[in-house]
């Protein structure tokens, strides 16, 4: 039961917002009594946004009329962190309602919000600035809708944010290095537009999920990866246009249980390194240009389920690469004796020959964002020095 101290009107004259007291009469507009005032700014907040919704098929937002908002459906109250005694807007879960709008800036009115998840409809436009405000925000789940511009970097302004998931929408431009200095468990990146390369401090971040599979982020996966041995538990960082190397020091990931470069432009060996992935399960490198043996030490991971290598140009395997109920996918390599491999003229292709790690570091070109195309004035920048070079000397 709320204190009657706290009860508060709102009245509406013409469209303005006028505080007074529940006493007060002297206007025919209809009062709407609210149980505190951190309830009167998210009426606000939520009356705004229904404002700028043109579409709700399911009617998710049919009932968000009146000073009630505790019982809008989506929306979910809870007692105020720093107070107890009265219920705040503490959650809005309006996954899969297909609605069609945009977020409008009186959303950074929602200041007691921990959970903001809006998945799964056609939200467009960007993140308004205004979320700098959500100080207590925790998850934040804007996937599988329209939003486009630079990566929001608005969220990593929240303190308690440790749950971000961007993915399947339209994103584009680099990930920003705070992103991987920032305190979070896990992120989704996946299906956006990302490019420009992964900024060489991924090793910093202390997540235990990250995903920017399908993006086209290019460059080389950075050896501060090793860093991430003691938290990250998987990393899909499929088909995005990567290069060079795998760096040997992915072999530090001993927590790691999903590992996926797979769909991608990395050369050279895989590192016997990988041996040191003990709790691996999901390993998959398919679809690249790898060369070389794959090694027993990694076919015998003792938590290996299902280890997918196909299409590269591996030229043999040791003997434990196969059976032990374990899927195994070996297809479409230049392994002698094995079934399902790739034709010899592509073996001996130039993709099928060695290349030399020493001379395929990760150049600058990954963390320097490019501008996406030529000025049309001055000067033609030079590609950053320390290019690598794909070619093997003859
Ligand atoms: C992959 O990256 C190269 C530059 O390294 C670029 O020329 C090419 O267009 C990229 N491919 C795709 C599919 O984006
Ligand atoms: C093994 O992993 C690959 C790649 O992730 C996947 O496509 C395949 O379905 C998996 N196989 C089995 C039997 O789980």
């Amino acid at each position: 039961m709320p204190p009657p101290y706290l009860l508060l009107t709102l009245l509406f004259s013409a469209s303005v917002l006028h505080l007074s007291t529940a006493a007060d009469n002297t206007t025919t507009t209809p009062a709407l009594t609210f149980e505190n005032p951190r309830l009167i700014q998210a009426y606000i907040a939520l009356q705004a946004w229904k404002q700028a919704i043109m579409s709700d098929p399911f009617g998710f937002t049919f009932n968000w009329i009146g000073p009630n908002v505790c019982s809008y459906t989506g929306v979910y109250c809870a007692p105020f962190p720093f107070n107890p005694s009265i219920r705040v807007v503490a959650g809005i879960d309006l996954n899969h309602a297909n609605i069609e709008g945009y977020l409008p800036h009186e959303l950074g009115l929602l200041t007691d919000l921990a959970l903001f998840h809006i998945s799964s409809n056609q939200f467009c436009g960007t993140v308004p600035i205004t979320f700098k405000n959500l100080r207590l925000l925790h998850e934040l789940d804007l996937s599988n809708n329209r939003f486009v511009g630079l990566f929001p970097i608005v969220a990593l302004s929240l303190p308690h944010l440790k749950f971000l998931d961007l993915r399947f929408n339209e994103f584009e431009g680099p990930l920003p290095h705070a992103l991987f200095d920032k305190n979070l468990d896990a992120v989704f990146l996946n299906d956006n537009q990302f490019r420009f390369g992964i900024p060489k401090n991924l090793g910093n971040s202390p997540v235990y999920v990250l995903v920017p599979a399908n993006n086209d982020l290019g460059g080389c996966i950075p050896p501060s990866i090793g860093k991430m041995r003691k938290t990250l538990n998987e990393i899909i960082l499929m088909n995005n246009n990567l290069t060079g190397c795998i760096p040997v020091q992915v072999g530090l990931l001993k927590q790691v249980t999903v590992f996926d470069v797979s769909f991608n432009n990395l050369q050279g060996l895989l590192p016997g390194a990988i041996a040191g992935m003990r709790s691996v399960e999901q390993l998959n490198v398919a679809h690249n240009r790898l060369t070389g043996v794959v090694h027993d030490a990694i076919c015998r991971l003792p938590r290996l389920l299902n280890f997918t290598y196909s299409f590269n140009y591996f030229m043999g395997e040791a003997p434990s690469c196969s059976g032990g109920g374990k899927v195994f996918d070996d297809g479409q390599n230049c392994i002698v004796g094995r079934m399902n491999q790739r034709s010899v003229r592509q073996c001996s292709s130039r993709d099928a020959r060695p290349v030399d790690c020493r001379n395929l570091q990760c150049g600058g070109s990954s963390l320097v964002p490019r501008p996406p195309r030529p000025p049309t004035t001055g000067p033609i920048p030079m590609p950053p020095s320390g290019q690598p070079s794909p070619q093997l000397p003859p």
